[in-house]
């Protein structure tokens, strides 16, 4: 075992969106490797935060009504405040938005700017605002941007550029001779495979009257830094570089974890930048799947679609997490659904685990008065089991390190059921009838917790608080030594005189989860109820199924679209909705919604409006009030 240090970094994410599962799945990646790596005996660094400059960020404020420093504080709230309820714990929370990484990224910005690596120039490109890139013609597919199934934009402007092109050579053959730099192997072959094409230079400016959101380039403040440039630097500031005692300790060891989206800034951008900068580049980077949401499963099964991080808050945050981690071969996609959430809880946590953990405590509670039994040999069958320890360890560890997580946590249940075999092979149920027998039952329960004990090392990278309380339960508390993981091979772990409580089970089954599942979301705090109206005051409404034909912005309005609704009548009617600060007018287009179609008709801003569209308005959002699917135009409501 190595006791070099170990870092590990996640994307910052951008803040342009909530939390989700794709997020969350990267971010408990990172602290089970963190976790894993202590546990080993290593110290380590994780490092993850939010990415907040940037066109889609000023967009995302302005819809939001919010200038974009109240808006990126409250989301990246959002996510810092999460990963506690995921039993993540990162060593550093960063934010672009902090003066240390503006000063870092301008000083990275003068090196390479020193060095001449970059140029003034003007160009013309695809600009994919979802990417937040120009994509280049090779890229499109149909004249769409292949990720976000949109045409983008051509953009021409002057803007400053960084000579990537210099470095290509360099960097097919630093992936070529250093394994693992990209992995799995199959994305260090996209990317070298990208390169088999002459590299562009990279636009890493942005001017200022276009996007004012960023970070100021230091020679010239007519422009401010590219997102992409400026976020990759993050991984430097979250060290101090370049002065940091952390940079020293944990650059030289740096691995990025990421999904297949950001693999080109990641595999190509990154390394580029810290070649021309003269700093070196990291260790590995390590790109997963996606993950897939199979929501028609989920609804089938319970009635309702719940979100994956609404899942996580009602089935616990370890369970989640081993979830996770157990499901997604690390590299390829993987498909989340509940059933299948539900049925490595029931399966592997509540039954393999979970009886353990309950049958074991409770003979020791009833035959021996809940202390582990002291000073007894152990037999062959102990033998095989302390073997079988070592070589879960020894799998466990490899496994691990692969970051075959799957494969780790599958060695640690068999191992579970080895020792929920060794219950039943034993039966201490009979051994406990017998007085003669009593060595031999206590020899069997004392094996049993020293099972556990190891049980719960090895389920605490992954599930930190049922680790902890299961050693808690067991008499004992986490250690983490030098001997990393070896040390739970060792003596020191016997739990001989242990004082131990069986406690409430730790994973509930599924039929608590479910009734909880239907529980109701708490009320938004609106106006206060109005009035009670009779039948027929409400029937005097006349509420028709409208299709939206046609939309537009009108010039003079901020609020208003223009919108062209077909009401099953002969001719489309056309009707004012105060929609402009939430939809696009082409969102709207092809929409069917609810229609007052009785509403007297009214003029705004010189247009006449003869009804009104539907929506329901929150002190957050207004969503359109959709009309069920199929329903044609002229439809009656009520
Ligand atoms: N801000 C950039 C990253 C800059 S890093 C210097 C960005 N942000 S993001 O919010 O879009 O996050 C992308 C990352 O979120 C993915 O690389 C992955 O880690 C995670 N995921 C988002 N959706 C995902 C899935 N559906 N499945 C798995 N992970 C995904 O890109």
């Amino acid at each position: 075992m190595s006791s070099s240090p170990f870092y590990i970094t996640t994307p910052i994410y951008y803040v342009n969106a909530e939390p989700h599962l794709g997020h969350a799945y990267t971010t408990i990646v990172a602290d089970v490797l963190a976790r894993f790596h202590r546990l080993d005996g290593r110290e380590a660094f994780f490092l993850t935060g939010t990415d907040e400059h940037g066109d889609k960020i000023m967009e995302a404020a302005a819809k939001a009504g919010q200038t974009p420093r109240q808006f990126v504080d409250r989301i990246s709230g959002l996510f810092k405040a999460l990963w506690p309820r995921l039993n993540i714990e990162p060593s550093r929370f960063i934010r672009t938005t902090e003066e240390e990484h503006v000063k870092v990224v301008q000083r990275i910005l003068e090196i390479v700017n020193d060095k001449g690596e970059i140029y003034f120039g003007e160009y013309g490109g695809w600009y994919c605002q979802g990417c937040e890139r120009f994509v280049l013609e090779r890229e499109l597919k149909d004249g769409l941007c292949p990720e976000h199934l949109v045409k983008p934009n051509w953009i021409a402007e002057k803007n400053y550029f960084f000579r990537m092109s210099n470095h290509q050579e360099w960097l097919i053959d630093h992936i070529k001779s250093n394994e693992g730099f990209i992995r799995p192997q199959r994305y260090a072959n996209e990317v070298l495979a990208f390169l088999k094409e002459p590299l562009e230079d990279l636009c890493i400016s942005r001017p200022v009257s276009r996007l004012p959101w960023g970070i100021p380039l230091p020679f010239d403040d007519n422009y401010v830094t590219y997102v992409w440039f400026d976020a990759l630097i993050n991984y430097l500031t979250g060290l101090h570089w370049p002065h940091g005692e952390g940079y020293a300790k944990f650059w030289p060891v740096a691995w990025h974890l990421i999904a297949k989206d950001i693999l080109k800034p990641h595999g190509i951008y990154w390394p580029t930048m810290l070649h021309a900068a003269g700093i070196p580049v990291y260790r590995h980077l390590n790109v997963h799947g996606y993950w897939i949401m199979g929501e028609a499963k989920m609804s089938k099964s319970l009635g309702n679609v719940v979100q994956p991080l609404e899942l996580m808050e009602l089935f616990g945050a370890d369970a989640f997490r081993y979830f996770v981690m157990r499901e997604m071969s690390f590299g390829l996609d993987a498909s989340f659904s509940q059933e299948a959430l539900i049925s490595r809880l029931n399966g592997d946590l509540a039954n393999d685990l979970g009886n353990l953990f309950a049958r074991t405590t409770a003979m020791i509670e009833r035959y021996c008065q809940g202390q582990v039994p002291r000073g007894l040999p152990a037999g062959p069958a102990e033998k095989a089991l302390k073997d079988w320890a070592a070589e879960t360890v020894e799998i466990y560890r490899t496994e691990m390190g692969r970051l075959n997580f799957h494969l780790a946590l599958k060695a640690v249940w068999e191992y579970v059921n080895n020792l929920n075999r060794y219950i039943v092979g034993n039966e201490p149920w009979v051994l406990a009838k017998d007085p003669r027998r009593k060595p031999e039952l206590d020899r069997v329960l004392r094996n049993l917790v020293f099972g556990l004990i190891r049980v719960a090392y090895l389920v605490w990278p992954v599930m930190p608080a049922t680790g902890e309380e299961m050693l808690k339960r067991l008499g004992t508390a986490l250690v983490i030594s030098e001997q990393g993981l070896d040390y739970i091979l060792s003596s020191a772990v016997d739990p001989k005189g242990f004082q131990v409580a069986k406690g409430p089970a730790f994973f509930p089954r599924v039929e608590a989860v479910e009734r909880k599942d239907r529980e109701e979301k708490p009320p938004v705090a609106g106006p206060p109820p109005k009035e009670p109206v009779d039948i027929e005051e409400f029937a005097r409404l006349d509420l028709r199924v409208g299709l939206v034909v046609d939309c537009v912005k009108p010039e003079k309005s901020k609020k208003l679209l223009v919108c062209t609704v077909d009401l099953g009548e002969e001719e489309p009617r056309q009707i004012l909705a105060g929609l402009a600060e939430h939809y696009d007018p082409e969102q709207l287009k092809g929409q069917t919604v609810v229609v007052v179609a009785n509403l007297k008709a009214k003029k705004m801003m010189g247009l006449e409006s003869r009804g009104m569209i539907l929506a329901s308005v929150d002190d957050r959002s207004v969503k359109l009030l959709k009309a069920p699917k199929g329903a044609r135009p002229g439809t009656v409501v009520r």
